[in-house]
C-alpha cells in the first residue's frame, strides 16, 4: 500500500506526526510537502499529489489544510480524484463506504491529532460498499 500525503503550513505539524503513524502500519508514504510552517499555497502540493494518484504512483492520498476545503476543492478538479473531507471517524467511514474517496482530507485546525489518527485508521479499514453508491459515483464526472 502506497499513500501520498500533503499539507499546507496549517497542516504541516499534523503531517509530520502522521507520516511515521502510517509507516508503522506498514504503509509506504510519499510526502508531497510542504516542509515547514512557512505560509504557502495548498494547490502547489495538492496538484502533485492528485497527479501521483492518477498515474498510479500512489494508491490513496491524505491531504491536510486549515479547514480542509482548499485541499478538497483543488483535488476534486482532477478527474481521477474523489477527495472527501472528514472531521469524525463516522464521516471517515462513510466517505469510503459511500463515496469511495481516494483522498481523505482533514481540517487540521479543527480536529485533534488523535482524532486525525482515528479518522485515518477508520477510513483505511473501511471498504467501499458499491451497489447504489457505485451508480452514484459514476454520475459525478463532468462529460
Ligand atoms: C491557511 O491560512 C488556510 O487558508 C488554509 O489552510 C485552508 O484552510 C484553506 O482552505
Amino acid at each position: 500500500m502506497k499513500i501520498g500525503i500533503c499539507s499546507d503550513h496549517a497542516g504541516f505539524q499534523y503531517k509530520s506526526s502522521l507520516v511515521p503513524f502510517l509507516q508503522k502500519k506498514g504503509i509506504e508514504v510519499h510526502d508531497f510537502g510542504t516542509d515547514s510552517e512557512v505560509s504557502m499555497d495548498y494547490a502547489d502540493v495538492a496538484h502533485p499529489l492528485a497527479c501521483a494518484l492518477e498515474n498510479g504512483t500512489v494508491d490513496l492520498g491524505i491531504a491536510l489544510c486549515g479547514t480542509g476545503n482548499g485541499m478538497a476543492i483543488t483535488l476534486n478538479h482532477h478527474r481521477g480524484i474523489r477527495a472527501g473531507l472528514a472531521w469524525s471517524s463516522e464521516i471517515g467511514r462513510l466517505v469510503k463506504a459511500h463515496n469511495n474517496a481516494n483522498v481523505l482530507v482533514l481540517p487540521a485546525r479543527f480536529i485533534s491529532l488523535a482524532a486525525a489518527k482515528r479518522i485515518i485508521s477508520t477510513w483505511l479499514e473501511t471498504s467501499f460498499e458499491g451497489g447504489r453508491h457505485q451508480r452514484r459515483i459514476e454520475k459525478i464526472p463532468v462529460q
